[in-house]
């Protein structure tokens, strides 16, 4: 039987699809919970540290939210500069001086591969809320959780990422995710901020159709979903780089008359100017419902971890 007992939550490629049936059962059982207005006390006597090394208002509220919801508790570092990390001190001397404290760890660090380094100096659960241009596996369990609910299935979609498929770690998990799945991708980005080459690799191996353009037009014409994201400024070494493509690609109202009738519109947030904002009034405009959907998925993954649900 699944179980993501004592397990770390690292990449999105750690999972098989048993696993994510248990992580989406899971948050669809307290779903309901919250909706019935349960209160319930799975975490009772625990303690989450979330550490937030890097910007976050989501991930970082939606987990402490989540285990609250549980009845858990919470200790929090939100701001970087309020951290010892900011006095030099490593990432190791950190986690294991938290590990003291908390039965779980939430980190988010601006460094690919950091979440493997906390994993690697303590026996507690991690779960990487983004590492970097790296990894964001919980998103994409919220992703994935959102296209379940809007479109029913996965499994023969076409979807589409677009913006900056380079530095986006959203991205980058969501395609190992949906690996999993029967589903055709398009990519959209400039030249400079295309798909890593090793991942549209890995989709060919596994024969997953795949078309890169520069056309979102075209591309929306064909797809289910677009999964919009933000070009990421704090990743780009030279400011007047960010300035050239910032503006890249911009949802609006002409460009989503030419899409595919019912398409889903999502984001992982936040937005800076990639979907003009009279989108949201669209019935397929998801992108706040996928940020609520983050609290019964972080729910699931904090409860099951620890062995609790
Ligand atoms: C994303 C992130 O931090 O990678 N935000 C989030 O967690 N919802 C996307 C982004 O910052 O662009």
């Amino acid at each position: 039987m699944a179980t993501l007992h004592n397990q770390d939550i690292l990449r999105a490629d750690q999972f098989n699809k048993e696993e994510v049936a248990l992580i989406m059962d899971t948050a669809r059982a307290f779903e309901q919970d919250l909706q019935g207005g349960k209160v319930l006390n799975t975490m009772n006597g625990q303690i989450l540290a979330s550490l937030f090394l890097e910007p976050s208002t989501r991930t970082r509220l939606s987990f402490e939210t989540a285990m609250l919801r549980l009845g858990g508790g919470v200790v929090t570092v939100a701001d970087p500069k309020t951290s010892s990390a900011a006095k030099g001190e490593s990432l190791h001397d950190t986690i294991k001086t938290v590990e003291g404290y908390a039965d779980l760890i939430v980190l988010r660090h601006p460094q690919i591969g950091a979440a493997e380094q906390a994993a690697a100096a303590t026996d507690k659960p991690i779960l990487n809320a983004g590492d970097g241009a790296g990894q964001h596996p919980t998103q994409s369990l919220l992703d994935l959780y959102t296209i379940k609910k809007e479109k029913g299935t996965a499994d023969g979609l076409t979807i589409t990422l677009a913006g900056d498929l380079k530095n986006g770690r959203t991205v980058h998990s969501l395609v190992d995710l949906l690996l999993l799945f029967d589903v055709k991708f398009y990519f959209v980005a400039p030249p400079a901020l295309r798909m890593p080459a090793e991942i549209v690799e890995k989709l060919s191996n596994k024969g997953i159709e795949v078309t890169e353009t520069e056309s979102l037009e075209q591309a929306l014409a064909a797809s289910d979903v677009l999964y919009m994201t933000r070009i990421q400024r704090e990743r780009f070494a030279d400011p007047a780089e960010y300035e050239c493509l910032k503006g890249s690609y911009v949802l609006n109202q002409a460009l989503l008359d030419k899409a595919k009738e019912g398409i889903t519109i999502m984001h992982p947030l936040p937005r800076v100017n990639e979907i003009a904002t009279d989108i949201d009034d669209y019935a397929g405009a998801a992108y706040f419902r996928q940020a609520a959907n983050g609290i019964p998925v972080r729910m699931a993954l904090l409860a099951l971890v620890v062995g609790r649900a």
